[in-house]
């Protein structure tokens, strides 16, 4: 009989300590170890040195017959890529309350429909409650299989049986637990053996398996950093507490692209699909409102048209607020360099807060030209035409970037009834049937704001300096 080892695990990044102490060394998170019993080997037991033989493969193989599952939700498939990967393991992270288990029911529930063994199992209400959500849902009558259990033993033993699932929903991977690990369900080793319980799983039958994974305060999926590495792909599904949008977005994806976005509306009968997400983003615009302008961007393969505000107001701060939304506030610094540095735009004396409509998180450079334009609409207090798109990378040096895809994004603008575009040059040749105002540089489109408004430049603005 071995003496049981006791080990102080990091909650936050997995990394296994003898002692205790107050701060991880592998992660530098503060008061996040915790004791634990060691984590036996994974797999089952074997005796060193003797291995299994087993037969190597050509590259050139047959491949397996329909490799993917669409799920019937589009917006879903978009974002895998193409439907589930047979013997694959997704993630699904995001804050409590938002709709992860209201999503995977509808999924499981449009594959039930089409004639496959969809299994729900859920670790954290009975089944009645999710019948009742199924209910609310209109989903009642279709068969999906649904067990409240959190043992990963059972959960393998249960489905091993008959045929194969082509969907398994865990919901969610906290609440689950194997006999494998005697730490208490929840912490990192727990998770981590359970995941990989059903992962192994996966691998050997055939299913897609969708795990369920809550998130931390700070975004992180909690406990399981650890098992975003173990599995194939990761998905976030986000939203802003006062939208009713919600954006599911891949981070990890080892089958398909991490730069698409699905847009769903959650309403009274459960989640319903955007299949055109710039009609909801510019739905609520005020037009002719100073401070406004409409970023012609694009998520993956599809183009996104969103409204971005700012607010530029004299401050009484000895450090003006600088504060931003949905985009990257080291990129709205540099935005505001340049623009003091090649425009003449004094921005030192002025609070500045920037904000993407909807809830949506813009990765793009190609948004510092929207972003640009409005916040020196918003300074000089002068509307930009309200039929206009902007897009194109601003450089240090002031001058405009070429971005990529500006045809796509020019067509869309063009399908929403925009009749202008204000572009980097080479976006020229691509104009859609819109009136292409092309700009070489910053300077220029101030220079043309600053026509319209009460714009003062460089030492004329002294009214915040004094
Ligand atoms: P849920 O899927 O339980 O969230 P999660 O599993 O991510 O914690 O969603 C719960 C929220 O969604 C709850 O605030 C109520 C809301 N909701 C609706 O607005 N309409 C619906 O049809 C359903 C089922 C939920
Ligand atoms: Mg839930």
């Amino acid at each position: 009989m071995s003496k049981r080892h006791l080990t102080f695990v990091c909650q936050n990044c997995g990394a296994a300590y003898n002692r205790w102490q107050g701060k991880c060394e592998a992660c530098g998170e503060w008061n996040t170890l915790s004791e634990e019993g060691s984590d036996k080997p994974a797999g089952p037991g074997r005796k060193p040195g003797k291995g299994r033989l087993f037969q190597l493969q050509d590259l050139a193989g047959d491949a397996q017959d329909a490799p993917r599952i669409a799920s019937g939700i589009g917006e879903l498939d978009r974002v895998t890529g193409g439907g589930f990967v047979r013997g694959s393991v997704l993630l699904l992270g995001g804050d409590p309350g938002i709709g992860k288990s209201t999503l995977l029911i509808q999924a499981t529930a449009a594959l039930a429909r089409a004639g496959e063994r969809a299994v729900y199992i859920s670790g954290e209400e009975a089944v009645a409650q999710v019948r009742l959500r199924a209910e609310r849902l209109g989903l009642r009558e279709a068969r999906v299989e649904l067990a409240s259990e959190t043992s990963v033993e059972d959960i393998v033993a249960t489905l091993s049986e008959g045929r194969t699932p082509r969907l398994i929903v865990i919901d969610s991977i906290q609440t689950m637990w194997t006999d494998t690990v005697e730490s208490a369900p929840g912490t990192v080793t727990q998770v981590r053996g359970s995941a990989q319980a059903l992962i192994r799983f996966a691998k050997r039958s055939g299913a897609a398996v969708i795990l369920v994974g809550h998130v931390t305060k700070d975004g992180q999926i909690a406990g399981p950093r650890v098992v975003e590495h173990m599995v194939d792909a990761v998905l976030s599904f986000e939203g802003e507490g006062s939208h009713q949008f919600r954006i599911l977005r891949a981070v990890k994806n080892r089958f398909g692209p991490t730069d698409e976005i699905g847009v769903f509306e959650m309403t009274g009968s459960g989640l319903r699909e955007i299949t055109n997400p710039s009609e909801l983003f510019l739905s609520e615009r005020d037009l002719g409102q100073p401070g406004t302008a409409v970023f012609a961007g694009m998520e993956g393969t599809r183009p996104l048209l969103v409204e971005i505000q700012a607010l530029v107001a004299p401050s009484s701060l000895g450090t003006p607020r600088r504060s931003v939304v949905g985009w990257d506030g080291s990129r709205l610094s540099m935005v505001l360099a340049v623009l003091e540095a090649h425009c003449g735009v004094r921005l030192g004396g002025h609070d500045v807060y920037l904000n993407v409509a909807g809830g949506l998180r813009i990765q793009e450079p190609a948004a510092d030209l929207a972003a640009a334009a409005a916040l020196v609409s918003s300074l000089a207090n002068a509307p930009l035409p309200a039929d206009s798109v902007y897009f194109g990378e601003v450089s240090l040096s002031g001058a405009i970037r070429p971005v990529a895809q500006a045809g796509a994004r020019l067509k869309e603008a063009a399908k929403l009834g925009f009749t202008g575009a204000v572009v980097p040059e080479s976006a020229r040749a691509e104009a859609a049937g819109l009136s292409v105002n092309d700009i070489a540089s910053l300077t220029s489109l101030v220079a043309d704001i600053a026509q319209r408004g009460n714009l003062r430049r460089g030492g004329e603005n002294g009214a915040q300096e004094g």
